[in-house]
């Protein structure tokens, strides 16, 4: 069917009002997955590495006191935090009574680095999130990321959680011996 000159004329709205459509409902598939499609921690999968002594625990002496490394895979090295947590998680390191969790610092966003975030006015002002505890944030895009959830991500653009760290302990030594790759197709 051939439209004349004024048809067209006339019909000059639908492609702004179907862009504006498209736009919205992009933006609302976008939010949806940021919101709720945030993927659990699943049963780890190590990729084993050299058994590297990282720190006495007792040089982590309170509750969420860290400690940053480097883990280095073949050619890949990955910066990571090793954290005094209070509670056990399924993939944490009970020594003692007390625990510990390990992860690579490298954002499931875009590969930023992570850092610990022990003031919970800062998460609350700077990163948007009321958390009742120390997380880790990225600075990028302000991502957050629960330790007392293996790492996942609570807010923000990351949708997978930070790759876990194997931690094992030698006479009151830790020390990581293994790292979960990062997601599919993430840095
Ligand atoms: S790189 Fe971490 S939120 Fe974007």
């Amino acid at each position: 069917m051939k439209l004349t000159r004024r048809q067209l004329l006339e019909s000059w709205w639908v492609l702004p009002v179907a862009g504006t459509l498209g736009t919205l409902g992009y933006m609302a598939d976008y939010a949806y997955r940021l919101t709720f499609d945030k993927r659990n921690p699943g049963p780890p999968h190590y990729l084993p590495g050299p058994d590297l002594a990282l720190v006495p625990a007792a040089a982590l002496g309170s509750e969420y006191a860290f400690y940053e490394f480097s883990y280095r895979q073949g050619r890949v090295v990955t910066p990571c935090i090793l954290m005094r947590i209070p509670i056990a998680t399924p993939t944490s390191l009970n020594l003692k009574g007390e625990h510990f969790a390990g992860f690579s610092r490298v954002c499931t966003h875009l590969g930023c680095h992570v850092n610990p975030v022990l003031n919970t006015k800062v998460l609350d002002l700077s990163f948007n999130y009321p958390a009742t505890h120390p997380m880790l944030g990225c600075p990028c895009h302000f991502s957050v990321f629960d330790p007392l959830q293996q790492g996942k991500c609570v807010i923000g653009k990351a949708l997978y959680p930070l790759p876990r760290v194997r931690l094992a302990a030698q006479d009151g030594l830790l020390r990581a011996t293994g790292l979960e790759p990062p997601p599919p197709g993430h840095p």
